[in-house]
Protein backbone atom coordinates (compact mmCIF):
# COMPACT_ATOMS: atom_id res chain seq x y z
CA UNK A 1 0.00 0.00 0.00
CA UNK A 2 1.19 3.37 -0.85
CA UNK A 3 1.99 5.56 1.94
CA UNK A 4 -0.25 8.58 2.43
CA UNK A 5 1.50 11.96 1.54
CA UNK A 6 0.08 13.30 4.89
CA UNK A 7 2.45 10.47 6.28
CA UNK A 8 5.08 11.67 4.55
CA UNK A 9 4.18 9.45 1.40
CA UNK A 10 4.63 10.92 -1.48
CA UNK A 11 1.37 13.17 -2.73
CA UNK A 12 -0.79 11.59 -5.69
CA UNK A 13 -0.76 15.01 -7.77
CA UNK A 14 1.94 18.09 -7.98
CA UNK A 15 0.43 19.71 -10.57
CA UNK A 16 -1.91 22.58 -10.16
CA UNK A 17 -5.33 22.13 -11.20
CA UNK A 18 -7.57 24.83 -12.98
CA UNK A 19 -6.90 28.78 -11.73
CA UNK A 20 -10.38 30.61 -11.44
CA UNK A 21 -11.33 33.31 -12.42
CA UNK A 22 -10.82 32.66 -16.39
CA UNK A 23 -10.40 35.65 -18.58
CA UNK A 24 -9.40 36.42 -22.26
CA UNK A 25 -9.62 39.64 -24.23
CA UNK A 26 -12.86 39.59 -23.92
CA UNK A 27 -12.55 41.30 -20.34
CA UNK A 28 -9.42 43.06 -21.35
CA UNK A 29 -11.75 44.99 -24.15
CA UNK A 30 -14.80 45.18 -22.16
CA UNK A 31 -13.22 46.99 -19.76
CA UNK A 32 -11.22 49.42 -21.55
CA UNK A 33 -14.47 50.18 -23.29
CA UNK A 34 -15.88 51.22 -20.37
CA UNK A 35 -12.45 53.34 -19.77
CA UNK A 36 -13.09 54.90 -22.83
CA UNK A 37 -16.75 55.93 -22.15
CA UNK A 38 -15.87 57.93 -19.62
CA UNK A 39 -19.00 56.90 -17.83
CA UNK A 40 -17.36 54.54 -14.88
CA UNK A 41 -20.36 54.12 -12.55
CA UNK A 42 -23.57 52.60 -12.34
CA UNK A 43 -25.43 54.40 -15.52
CA UNK A 44 -22.59 53.22 -17.30
CA UNK A 45 -25.22 51.35 -20.60
CA UNK A 46 -23.42 48.12 -19.68
CA UNK A 47 -25.10 48.05 -16.19
CA UNK A 48 -28.68 47.96 -17.76
CA UNK A 49 -27.24 45.74 -20.49
CA UNK A 50 -26.32 42.96 -17.79
CA UNK A 51 -29.47 43.96 -15.87
CA UNK A 52 -31.55 42.82 -18.92
CA UNK A 53 -29.42 39.55 -20.25
CA UNK A 54 -28.85 38.15 -16.62
CA UNK A 55 -32.59 38.68 -15.53
CA UNK A 56 -33.86 37.29 -19.03
CA UNK A 57 -31.54 34.30 -18.30
CA UNK A 58 -33.30 33.42 -15.36
CA UNK A 59 -36.94 33.93 -16.68
CA UNK A 60 -37.54 37.40 -14.46
CA UNK A 61 -38.94 40.16 -16.10
CA UNK A 62 -37.08 42.44 -14.10
CA UNK A 63 -33.49 42.47 -13.14
CA UNK A 64 -31.51 44.97 -10.32
CA UNK A 65 -28.05 45.12 -9.88
CA UNK A 66 -26.19 46.09 -6.78
CA UNK A 67 -22.80 46.01 -4.41
CA UNK A 68 -23.44 42.75 -3.65
CA UNK A 69 -25.01 39.21 -2.25
CA UNK A 70 -25.77 40.56 1.54
CA UNK A 71 -27.25 44.14 0.26
CA UNK A 72 -29.39 42.74 -1.77
CA UNK A 73 -30.87 39.98 0.40
CA UNK A 74 -31.46 43.38 3.37
CA UNK A 75 -33.02 45.46 0.11
CA UNK A 76 -35.25 42.39 -0.93
CA UNK A 77 -36.60 41.83 2.90
CA UNK A 78 -36.73 46.09 3.28
CA UNK A 79 -39.01 45.99 -0.13
CA UNK A 80 -41.22 42.99 0.42
CA UNK A 81 -42.01 45.36 3.59
CA UNK A 82 -40.64 43.01 6.02
CA UNK A 83 -40.48 45.00 9.66
CA UNK A 84 -38.65 44.54 12.71
CA UNK A 85 -40.16 42.12 15.01
CA UNK A 86 -41.19 39.62 11.92
CA UNK A 87 -39.90 36.29 11.81
CA UNK A 88 -37.90 35.24 8.84
CA UNK A 89 -36.91 31.40 8.56
CA UNK A 90 -33.54 30.62 7.13
CA UNK A 91 -31.70 27.58 7.04
CA UNK A 92 -28.68 26.92 9.34
CA UNK A 93 -26.34 25.98 6.58
CA UNK A 94 -25.31 28.94 4.39
CA UNK A 95 -23.05 31.75 4.40
CA UNK A 96 -23.70 33.83 7.42
CA UNK A 97 -25.35 36.69 5.18
CA UNK A 98 -28.95 35.10 4.88
CA UNK A 99 -29.35 35.25 8.85
CA UNK A 100 -27.50 38.08 9.22
CA UNK A 101 -29.88 40.30 6.53
CA UNK A 102 -32.82 39.73 8.73
CA UNK A 103 -31.34 40.65 11.84
CA UNK A 104 -29.54 44.18 10.00
CA UNK A 105 -33.56 45.31 9.07
CA UNK A 106 -34.56 44.34 12.66
CA UNK A 107 -36.03 41.42 11.75
CA UNK A 108 -35.92 37.62 14.08
CA UNK A 109 -34.13 34.58 11.80
CA UNK A 110 -35.56 31.05 12.62
CA UNK A 111 -33.34 28.75 11.81
CA UNK A 112 -34.78 25.55 10.51
CA UNK A 113 -33.28 22.35 9.56
CA UNK A 114 -32.42 21.39 6.27
CA UNK A 115 -33.30 18.02 4.36
CA UNK A 116 -30.73 15.48 5.16
CA UNK A 117 -29.80 14.81 1.61
CA UNK A 118 -30.06 18.01 0.05
CA UNK A 119 -28.92 20.11 2.63
CA UNK A 120 -31.97 22.64 1.46
CA UNK A 121 -34.69 23.39 3.76
CA UNK A 122 -36.42 20.93 4.59
CA UNK A 123 -40.21 22.03 3.51
CA UNK A 124 -41.55 19.87 6.37
CA UNK A 125 -39.33 22.02 9.28
CA UNK A 126 -40.61 25.00 7.88
CA UNK A 127 -43.88 24.55 8.12
CA UNK A 128 -43.47 23.05 11.27
CA UNK A 129 -41.28 26.91 12.34
CA UNK A 130 -44.33 29.25 11.17
CA UNK A 131 -46.06 31.25 13.70
CA UNK A 132 -48.72 34.20 13.93
CA UNK A 133 -45.05 36.46 13.42
CA UNK A 134 -43.55 34.62 10.32
CA UNK A 135 -43.36 36.61 7.10
CA UNK A 136 -41.00 35.39 4.99
CA UNK A 137 -38.72 31.98 3.85
CA UNK A 138 -35.02 32.61 2.40
CA UNK A 139 -34.33 29.12 0.78
CA UNK A 140 -30.95 28.44 0.07
CA UNK A 141 -30.69 26.83 -3.86
CA UNK A 142 -27.16 25.29 -1.30
CA UNK A 143 -23.97 24.36 -3.63
CA UNK A 144 -26.50 24.84 -6.63
CA UNK A 145 -28.74 22.44 -6.04
CA UNK A 146 -32.80 24.12 -6.20
CA UNK A 147 -34.55 24.20 -3.13
CA UNK A 148 -37.85 22.16 -3.64
CA UNK A 149 -39.44 25.30 -4.77
CA UNK A 150 -42.90 23.24 -5.45
CA UNK A 151 -43.47 22.41 -1.29
CA UNK A 152 -41.90 25.63 -0.20
CA UNK A 153 -43.95 27.79 -3.07
CA UNK A 154 -46.79 25.86 -1.57
CA UNK A 155 -46.60 26.32 2.09
CA UNK A 156 -46.14 30.17 1.51
CA UNK A 157 -48.89 30.50 -0.69
CA UNK A 158 -50.52 28.95 1.80
CA UNK A 159 -49.64 31.19 4.52
CA UNK A 160 -49.14 34.67 2.45
CA UNK A 161 -45.37 34.93 2.98
CA UNK A 162 -42.93 36.48 1.21
CA UNK A 163 -40.42 34.44 -0.56
CA UNK A 164 -36.96 35.58 -1.41
CA UNK A 165 -34.64 32.68 -2.87
CA UNK A 166 -30.79 33.17 -2.30
CA UNK A 167 -29.40 32.14 -5.22
CA UNK A 168 -25.87 32.72 -4.34
CA UNK A 169 -24.60 29.16 -5.14
CA UNK A 170 -27.16 28.91 -7.65
CA UNK A 171 -26.09 31.34 -10.95
CA UNK A 172 -28.03 29.28 -14.07
CA UNK A 173 -29.81 26.40 -11.81
CA UNK A 174 -33.26 25.37 -12.25
CA UNK A 175 -35.80 23.21 -11.05
CA UNK A 176 -38.28 21.85 -13.36
CA UNK A 177 -37.23 23.39 -15.85
CA UNK A 178 -37.87 26.48 -14.17
CA UNK A 179 -35.01 29.08 -13.18
CA UNK A 180 -33.85 29.92 -9.96
CA UNK A 181 -34.97 33.29 -8.99
CA UNK A 182 -37.85 33.19 -10.78
CA UNK A 183 -40.31 30.94 -8.15
CA UNK A 184 -40.43 33.65 -5.67
CA UNK A 185 -41.41 37.25 -5.04
CA UNK A 186 -37.19 38.04 -5.30
CA UNK A 187 -34.35 36.16 -6.08
CA UNK A 188 -30.96 37.11 -4.66
CA UNK A 189 -27.48 36.57 -6.41
CA UNK A 190 -24.05 36.97 -5.66
CA UNK A 191 -20.87 37.54 -7.64
CA UNK A 192 -18.35 37.74 -4.76
CA UNK A 193 -14.91 36.30 -5.84
CA UNK A 194 -16.01 32.73 -5.25
CA UNK A 195 -18.77 32.60 -6.87
CA UNK A 196 -20.01 30.81 -10.69
CA UNK A 197 -20.29 34.42 -12.06
CA UNK A 198 -17.89 36.75 -10.29
CA UNK A 199 -16.64 40.60 -10.84
CA UNK A 200 -14.73 40.23 -7.65
CA UNK A 201 -17.99 41.95 -5.78
CA UNK A 202 -21.49 42.43 -6.60
CA UNK A 203 -25.22 40.93 -6.69
CA UNK A 204 -28.32 41.28 -7.87
CA UNK A 205 -32.28 41.10 -7.29
CA UNK A 206 -34.22 39.31 -9.98
CA UNK A 207 -38.15 39.72 -9.86
CA UNK A 208 -41.60 39.07 -12.00
CA UNK A 209 -43.54 42.35 -9.95
CA UNK A 210 -42.96 45.55 -11.72
CA UNK A 211 -43.71 47.43 -8.04
CA UNK A 212 -41.34 45.28 -5.92
CA UNK A 213 -38.71 46.10 -8.71
CA UNK A 214 -39.37 49.42 -8.97
CA UNK A 215 -39.16 49.43 -5.21
CA UNK A 216 -35.85 47.20 -4.78
CA UNK A 217 -34.19 49.38 -7.47
CA UNK A 218 -34.96 52.89 -5.90
CA UNK A 219 -33.92 51.82 -2.29
CA UNK A 220 -30.32 50.52 -4.01
CA UNK A 221 -30.57 54.04 -5.67
CA UNK A 222 -30.49 56.40 -2.76
CA UNK A 223 -34.53 56.21 -3.19
CA UNK A 224 -34.98 57.67 -6.65
CA UNK A 225 -37.90 56.78 -8.65
CA UNK A 226 -37.51 55.96 -12.66
CA UNK A 227 -38.30 58.99 -14.70
CA UNK A 228 -37.75 60.68 -11.81
CA UNK A 229 -35.59 64.12 -11.59
CA UNK A 230 -31.79 63.49 -9.94
CA UNK A 231 -32.78 65.80 -6.59
CA UNK A 232 -36.08 63.83 -5.96
CA UNK A 233 -35.86 61.11 -3.85
CA UNK A 234 -39.13 59.79 -2.36
CA UNK A 235 -38.16 57.03 -0.12
CA UNK A 236 -35.21 56.09 2.24
CA UNK A 237 -32.57 54.76 0.19
CA UNK A 238 -29.26 54.21 -0.15
CA UNK A 239 -26.24 53.97 -2.58
CA UNK A 240 -25.25 50.13 -3.56
CA UNK A 241 -24.96 50.53 -7.13
CA UNK A 242 -22.88 48.72 -9.21
CA UNK A 243 -19.99 49.88 -11.48
CA UNK A 244 -19.59 49.79 -14.70
CA UNK A 245 -16.72 47.93 -14.53
CA UNK A 246 -18.04 45.39 -12.94
CA UNK A 247 -20.87 44.99 -15.27
CA UNK A 248 -18.38 44.80 -17.89
CA UNK A 249 -16.58 41.88 -16.71
CA UNK A 250 -19.92 40.22 -15.58
CA UNK A 251 -20.78 40.63 -19.12
CA UNK A 252 -17.47 39.04 -20.50
CA UNK A 253 -17.80 36.06 -17.89
CA UNK A 254 -21.57 35.63 -18.30
CA UNK A 255 -20.67 34.40 -21.74
CA UNK A 256 -18.64 31.66 -20.69
CA UNK A 257 -21.25 30.25 -17.83
CA UNK A 258 -23.47 28.03 -19.80
CA UNK A 259 -20.24 26.10 -20.88
CA UNK A 260 -18.96 26.34 -17.60
CA UNK A 261 -21.96 25.08 -15.74
CA UNK A 262 -21.42 22.03 -18.79
CA UNK A 263 -18.15 21.37 -17.69
CA UNK A 264 -19.30 21.16 -13.85
CA UNK A 265 -21.87 18.71 -14.78
CA UNK A 266 -19.83 16.47 -16.81
CA UNK A 267 -17.17 16.43 -13.66
CA UNK A 268 -19.86 15.93 -10.89
CA UNK A 269 -20.96 12.90 -13.33
CA UNK A 270 -17.62 11.21 -13.77
CA UNK A 271 -17.01 12.09 -9.97
CA UNK A 272 -20.15 10.25 -9.04
CA UNK A 273 -19.54 6.98 -11.13
CA UNK A 274 -15.71 6.91 -9.94
CA UNK A 275 -16.44 7.36 -6.46
CA UNK A 276 -19.68 5.29 -6.17
CA UNK A 277 -17.79 2.17 -4.90
CA UNK A 278 -16.16 3.77 -2.06
CA UNK A 279 -18.24 3.70 1.17
CA UNK A 280 -15.88 5.27 3.08
CA UNK A 281 -17.80 8.34 1.57
CA UNK A 282 -21.02 9.32 -0.15
CA UNK A 283 -21.26 11.52 -3.31
CA UNK A 284 -24.48 14.17 -3.38
CA UNK A 285 -27.47 13.32 -3.66
CA UNK A 286 -29.44 15.19 -6.71
CA UNK A 287 -33.61 15.57 -6.32
CA UNK A 288 -34.79 14.11 -9.71
CA UNK A 289 -36.42 17.25 -10.23
CA UNK A 290 -33.25 18.84 -10.46
CA UNK A 291 -33.33 19.94 -14.23
CA UNK A 292 -29.89 21.71 -13.82
CA UNK A 293 -27.73 21.53 -10.49
CA UNK A 294 -24.87 24.35 -11.44
CA UNK A 295 -22.64 22.48 -9.01
CA UNK A 296 -20.90 25.50 -7.35
CA UNK A 297 -19.78 22.89 -4.54
CA UNK A 298 -19.39 19.30 -5.09
CA UNK A 299 -20.25 17.67 -1.72
CA UNK A 300 -18.86 14.74 -0.49
CA UNK A 301 -19.62 13.43 2.64
CA UNK A 302 -17.49 11.28 5.16
CA UNK A 303 -19.30 8.60 6.49
CA UNK A 304 -18.65 8.85 9.91
CA UNK A 305 -20.83 6.08 11.70
CA UNK A 306 -18.96 3.70 9.29
CA UNK A 307 -15.59 5.00 10.25
CA UNK A 308 -15.49 6.36 14.06
CA UNK A 309 -12.19 7.68 14.56
CA UNK A 310 -11.66 9.91 11.85
CA UNK A 311 -12.84 13.49 11.56
CA UNK A 312 -13.71 15.52 7.81
CA UNK A 313 -10.96 17.71 9.01
CA UNK A 314 -8.42 14.69 8.91
CA UNK A 315 -9.68 13.54 5.77
CA UNK A 316 -9.94 16.60 4.49
CA UNK A 317 -6.06 17.26 5.45
CA UNK A 318 -4.88 14.06 3.73
CA UNK A 319 -6.88 14.68 0.62
CA UNK A 320 -5.00 18.44 0.67
CA UNK A 321 -1.64 16.08 1.26
CA UNK A 322 -2.53 14.67 -1.79
CA UNK A 323 -2.89 17.70 -4.03
CA UNK A 324 -6.54 17.85 -3.94
CA UNK A 325 -8.06 21.35 -3.30
CA UNK A 326 -10.43 20.68 -1.07
CA UNK A 327 -12.41 22.74 1.91
CA UNK A 328 -13.56 21.56 5.07
CA UNK A 329 -16.85 23.45 4.86
CA UNK A 330 -18.91 25.20 7.80
CA UNK A 331 -17.18 24.05 10.88
CA UNK A 332 -20.90 24.02 12.83
CA UNK A 333 -24.58 25.45 12.00
CA UNK A 334 -24.52 29.23 11.34
CA UNK A 335 -26.63 29.88 15.60
CA UNK A 336 -23.50 28.64 16.84
CA UNK A 337 -21.29 31.42 16.01
CA UNK A 338 -21.17 34.08 18.86
CA UNK A 339 -22.78 37.23 17.05
CA UNK A 340 -26.48 35.19 17.45
CA UNK A 341 -25.95 35.74 21.53
CA UNK A 342 -26.77 39.54 20.96
CA UNK A 343 -29.35 39.19 18.74
CA UNK A 344 -32.44 37.53 18.96
CA UNK A 345 -32.95 34.36 16.88
CA UNK A 346 -35.42 31.57 17.31
CA UNK A 347 -33.39 28.05 16.93
CA UNK A 348 -35.29 25.08 16.28
CA UNK A 349 -34.22 21.61 16.37
CA UNK A 350 -31.59 20.82 13.40
CA UNK A 351 -29.86 17.78 14.08
CA UNK A 352 -29.83 17.44 9.88
CA UNK A 353 -27.34 20.64 9.93
CA UNK A 354 -25.28 19.64 12.95
CA UNK A 355 -24.77 16.39 10.99
CA UNK A 356 -24.17 18.09 7.98
CA UNK A 357 -21.31 20.21 9.43
CA UNK A 358 -19.69 16.92 11.01
CA UNK A 359 -19.26 15.07 8.34
CA UNK A 360 -19.77 17.01 4.54
CA UNK A 361 -17.12 18.59 3.13
CA UNK A 362 -16.20 19.98 -0.52
CA UNK A 363 -14.47 20.73 -3.88
CA UNK A 364 -14.81 23.66 -5.86
CA UNK A 365 -14.17 25.81 -9.32
CA UNK A 366 -10.46 24.31 -9.10
CA UNK A 367 -11.70 20.72 -9.49
CA UNK A 368 -14.91 21.19 -11.80
CA UNK A 369 -13.39 23.11 -13.83
CA UNK A 370 -10.75 20.92 -14.55
CA UNK A 371 -9.97 18.65 -17.57
CA UNK A 372 -10.33 14.44 -16.86
CA UNK A 373 -7.31 13.69 -15.67
CA UNK A 374 -7.33 16.27 -13.04
CA UNK A 375 -10.85 14.33 -12.24
CA UNK A 376 -8.67 10.59 -12.37
CA UNK A 377 -6.17 12.08 -9.47
CA UNK A 378 -9.46 13.42 -7.34
CA UNK A 379 -10.45 10.05 -7.01
CA UNK A 380 -6.91 8.27 -7.23
CA UNK A 381 -6.63 9.95 -3.93
CA UNK A 382 -9.67 9.35 -2.47
CA UNK A 383 -9.32 5.90 -3.03
CA UNK A 384 -5.52 5.77 -1.72
CA UNK A 385 -7.08 7.21 1.50
CA UNK A 386 -9.87 4.96 1.87
CA UNK A 387 -7.54 1.66 1.33
CA UNK A 388 -5.09 3.46 4.06
CA UNK A 389 -8.06 4.68 6.45
CA UNK A 390 -6.85 2.66 9.67
CA UNK A 391 -3.28 3.67 9.42
CA UNK A 392 -4.32 7.43 8.81
CA UNK A 393 -6.55 6.84 12.26
CA UNK A 394 -3.84 5.37 14.09
CA UNK A 395 -1.99 8.29 13.75
CA UNK A 396 -3.75 11.20 14.06
C1 LIG B 1 -25.60 31.70 0.31
C2 LIG B 1 -24.99 33.07 0.30
N1 LIG B 1 -25.76 34.15 0.53
C3 LIG B 1 -25.27 35.38 0.52
C4 LIG B 1 -23.94 35.62 0.29
C5 LIG B 1 -23.43 37.02 0.37
O1 LIG B 1 -22.92 37.47 -0.83
P1 LIG B 1 -21.78 38.62 -0.87
O2 LIG B 1 -20.51 38.01 -0.42
O3 LIG B 1 -21.77 39.02 -2.31
O4 LIG B 1 -22.23 39.72 0.02
C6 LIG B 1 -23.09 34.53 0.01
C7 LIG B 1 -21.66 34.64 -0.31
O5 LIG B 1 -20.81 35.24 -0.17
C8 LIG B 1 -23.62 33.23 0.03
O6 LIG B 1 -22.85 32.16 -0.20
Amino acid sequence: MEKLAILGGEPIRRKPFASYPVYDERELSALKEVLESGVWGGYNPKVAEFEQTFAAFHQCRFGITAANGTVTLETALSAAGICPGDEVIVPPVTFIATATAVLRIGATPVFSDIDEETYNLHPGRVKEAITERTRAIIPVHFAGQPADMDRLMSIAERHQLIVIEDCAHAHGAAWKGKSIGSFGHFGSFSFQASKNLTAGEGGFLTTNDEELAEIARSICNQGRRTGGAWYEHVRLGTNYRLTGWQAAILLAQFSRMPEQIERRNENAQFLNEQLSGIDLISTPFVDERVSCHSYYLYMIRLNRDRFPGITKDDFVKALAAEGIPCSAGYPHPLYKNRVFNDYKHIRNDCPAAEEMCSGSFWLSHEVMLSQPDSINDVTSAIEKIAGSIHELAKAI
